[in-house]
């Protein structure tokens, strides 16, 4: 794949990457400005800020590359999917009790549980007026991907609060639940990109497939990094997913493949609904003994192929080029 490219190609799109990067966060930092009540929009502004990768708008500009249209045709498309995310993140870490994002306070621990789901619902609207800025055709289209994307990812989430209280959940559904939480907004960025420049549905689809597919490794390597990730590169706490008793892959996998050790573990996250901050540890040992980080490592790399198959038709050559090396970097990531 992309050992084919040369090195200094690489740099290039890292370069590129830093460049739109830098822009992305110039554009965020203007959406809140001298805007009151404070109450209001300091939750909404520390929410946008402060790091992130910002993929997902870097993929709106890269799929609007990709179908023929410029950086500049979807800006603020780009800005309404983070905004869009940043919405899901606030809501999500109320949900999770997590109490890190990005290396800082969680927003409700910061300004209090009733600001972050206030913050949360006026981001969601503000990308909405951010989307409109730039669709000049096929606004019944673009506008029911946008909403449906929204429903999909409550879907999501709620799903995986179910599991959370579900004895048996199969991989099958936690695959259809990482879908809706994350995958479908991967999805939208791509097929957004693509359909606010006006390009054909056959390159909307194959956009959208990419995305689709590296937001399911997406998410199966945030699970992963969640018990193996650095905490100070992560940026999140580590192990909230098992003390918050998440059916994560690891967890499906592990139930799986459970040797009579390992039952009697998993038995006990499963009643009790997660483990003890002490448990830890025993889990770390118990995933790598049953070989799922293996097996997790396999599916990512597996849905990044899928991602890069979907790029075939695809005929603007450097901008798919630029999406392979997103996908191939997001393998190795750390955050
Ligand atoms: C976190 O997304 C939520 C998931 C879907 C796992 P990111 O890992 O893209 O978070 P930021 O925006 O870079 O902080
Ligand atoms: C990500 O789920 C999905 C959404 C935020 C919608 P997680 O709960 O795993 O995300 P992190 O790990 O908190 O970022
Ligand atoms: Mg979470
Ligand atoms: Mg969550
Ligand atoms: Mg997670």
């Amino acid at each position: 794949m992309l050992s084919n490219y040369a090195s200094d190609e690489f740099q290039k799109y890292e370069r590129i990457y830093e460049k739109e990067l830098t822009k992305i966060e110039a554009g965020l930092n203007e959406v809140f400005k001298g805007m009151s009540p404070h109450s209001l929009y300091d939750p909404c502004l520390y929410a946008v800020t402060g790091g992130g990768k910002r993929i997902r708008p870097f993929m709106v500009l890269l799929s609007g590359a990709a179908a023929g249209g410029k950086y500049e045709h979807v800006f603020n498309t780009a800005l309404s999917v983070e905004l869009f995310h940043n919405f899901t993140l606030v809501h999500d870490d109320i949900m999770d009790n997590a109490d890190k994002r990005r290396g800082r306070k969680t927003v409700h621990l910061k300004y209090g549980v009733s600001s972050a789901i206030l913050s949360g619902d006026n981001l969601i609207a503000v990308a909405y007026k951010y989307l409109m800025k730039d669709v000049t055709s096929n606004h019944q289209y673009i506008f029911n991907l946008f909403t449906d994307a929204i429903i999909e990812v409550c879907e999501g989430q709620s799903l995986d609060t179910d599991f959370e209280r579900k004895k048996n959940v199969s991989i099958d559904e936690y695959k259809l639940m990482i879908k809706k939480k994350t995958a479908i907004l991967l999805e939208l960025c791509c097929k957004l990109g693509s359909a606010v420049v006006g390009a054909d549905q056959g390159t909307t689809e194959a956009l959208g497939a990419y995305g689709h597919n590296i937001g399911m490794a997406f998410q199966i390597q945030d699970d992963l990094l969640d018990i193996f990730g650095d905490e100070k590169q992560f940026g999140k706490t580590v192990g909230r997913d098992l003390l918050e008793g998440k059916k994560t892959y690891l967890i499906l996998k592990a139930i799986e493949k459970s040797d009579a050790k390992a039952k009697k573990m998993l038995n006990l996250f499963i009643t009790n609904k997660g483990i003890k901050i002490d448990q830890i540890s025993e889990f770390k040992e118990m995933y790598k003994r049953l070989g799922v980080i293996e097996d997790a490592e396999k599916e990512i790399k597996q849905y990044t192929a899928l991602a890069f198959e979907a790029l075939n038709s695809i005929k603007e050559a450097e901008a798919k080029n630029i999406l392979i090396w997103l996908g191939t970097k997001l393998l190795t990531r750390n955050n």
